[in-house]
């Protein structure tokens, strides 16, 4: 007979509406939500003064990356137990694509996927485009993989020319599927970058000057122009630039199907950061702006402009030569430490996919700016929507997954490192206070997280094969 548990008395939230009742879940899925149910040998978790939230979605990770002559730091079971902490349940990440062969690809990312925590789907990257790759795409819908990122940024390694973003937009259409977009101008940056090192300008915060802000907007301009041209969906990641908002306000207004994403990093911190000397535990790419940048991020995801809150984790020891301990084991993976002469060799990424839930809540509705039921569509129901897996994910409704967080709005938690479980040897938002955590976090139906103790299992996490998505 399947487990059967009442999430008694708790309010049960959704990105268009709340209300107080009980929810039942039998085995992995939410069985009825209403008032007084009863349900023979069920067990029972009082909620009164919780909100009950769907389990979060994130579509944008990066575990077990190689990348910058080492490999980010968290792979497909300690990133998840990461998310899982911060009430993440369900994670996106991206395939590289290494050879002209996309199923050997993914092939050899699934394998890695094999010790996941949570549910996790995954994105194709498609940086050498030709007829041959072109000619694999429509396949990659029957496994599962419905989504294709691009870059115009990464000259000589990631980035695709115009004309091949423009193809494989026609194709990803013509196959309903997604494409996700870099935007970040990379021929000024291979400018700036050798300007910047001939100068002998070799600190961090060159990073961040050799990526100006308007190589990113006209680079958002130009995929939202690509396509209306080629008359597909397209989804701009890791959104940074005040002006990348304006210019998606400026596609969507003229019915371009354009969506997009912004992160904790670019929502909480401005170029200040490169002027402390651990500056590098912020290089990332695109670079996190200044003061008005960071506005006016914020009031596209009040306009709706912005639709989805990710985070781009891809995190990276700061002294990858000091071990930490992780799970009884001492762990060093070199990290941040290798561009310490050379801004061009620091590892670009972020910790951040554990932070997202409880710094947004704070940020967002604890400080009264955005409704809870806002915080569930920035961070859950969008993503589930435009990346193919609603209702299963991203809702609390009769028949969805029961991924379902028990969270305290009014805990108070100092924050920082030793809090959230990154498996790494730092955390960007060190000491500041937090209002509100998960409790509780279940992943259809199993309580992964319980008061700060770990639950959850390698293997556990179930491979996502999702469908075309929507555009919202
Ligand atoms: O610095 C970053 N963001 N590293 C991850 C790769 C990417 O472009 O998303
Ligand atoms: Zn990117
Ligand atoms: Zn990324």
């Amino acid at each position: 007979m399947e487990s059967a548990l009442i999430f008694r008395n708790g309010t049960v939230v959704n990105a268009n509406g709340s209300l107080h009742a009980d929810l039942l879940v039998v085995g992995e899925k939410i069985a009825r939500i209403g008032a007084g149910i009863e349900a023979p040998g069920a067990l029972e978790l009082d909620c009164a003064g919780r909100y009950l939230l769907p389990g979060g979605v994130d579509p944008h990770t990066h575990f077990d990356l190689p990348m910058f002559g080492t490999v980010s730091s968290d792979d497909h079971y300690t990133g998840h137990k990461a998310a899982a902490y911060g009430g993440t349940t369900t994670v996106m990440d991206f395939i590289p694509q290494e050879v002209d062969d996309l199923e050997a690809c993914i092939e050899a990312w699934r394998k890695k996927g094999d010790k996941s925590a949570i549910d996790y789907g995954f994105h194709m990257n498609i940086t050498s485009f030709s007829g041959r790759v072109g000619r694999q795409i429509p396949a990659l819908r029957k496994m599962g993989i419905t989504t294709l990122k691009v870059f115009m940024a990464y000259n000589g390694r990631l980035r695709l020319d115009d004309a091949s973003i423009f193809q494989v937009m026609r194709i990803a259409e013509d196959n309903d599927m997604l494409v996700m977009l870099h935007a970040e101008n990379g021929d000024v940056i291979d400018v700036l970058v050798t300007e910047a090192l001939n100068q002998g300008k070799k600190a961090p915060i060159w990073h961040a000057r050799t990526r100006p802000a308007w190589g990113a907007v006209d680079a958002v301009l130009r995929g939202c122009a690509l396509a209306a041209q080629a008359g597909a969906r397209l989804y701009i990641v890791h959104m940074n630039a005040g002006g990348e908002v304006d210019m998606l306000s400026y596609a969507r207004e003229r019915g371009v199907r354009v969506m997009g994403e912004t992160c904790p990093q670019y929502l909480q911190f401005t170029d200040d950061v490169f002027n402390r000397p651990d500056a590098a535990k912020w290089v990332c790419s695109p670079p996190v702006r200044g003061e008005a940048d960071r506005h006016r991020l914020w009031k596209g995801l009040e306009e709706r402009t912005i639709q989805v809150l990710g985070t781009d984790h891809c995190p990276f020891f700061y002294n990858g030569k000091v071990p930490i301990e992780y799970e009884g084991q001492e762990v060093a993976i070199p990290g941040k430490e290798l561009g310490v002469d050379d801004f061009t060799r620091i590892p670009n990424g972020l910790p951040v996919v554990g932070d997202r839930l409880p710094v947004f809540w704070t940020y967002a509705v604890h400080s009264g700016r955005f409704s809870k039921e806002d915080f569930v569509a920035l961070t859950s129901t969008n993503a589930a929507k435009i990346f193919g897996l609603y209702p299963q994910k991203g809702a609390l409704l009769e028949g969805s997954d029961a991924d379902i967080l028990v969270w305290d709005p009014e805990k108070v938690i100092r924050y920082g490192v030793s809090v959230a479980r990154h498996r790494t040897d730092y955390n960007l938002f060190e000491g500041i206070e937090l209002s509100g955590f998960p409790e509780q976090v279940y992943l259809r139906g199993r309580c992964l997280v319980d008061a700060g103790e770990w639950k959850g299992t390698r293997g556990y996490g179930r491979f996502l094969h999702r469908t075309a998505g929507e555009w919202i």
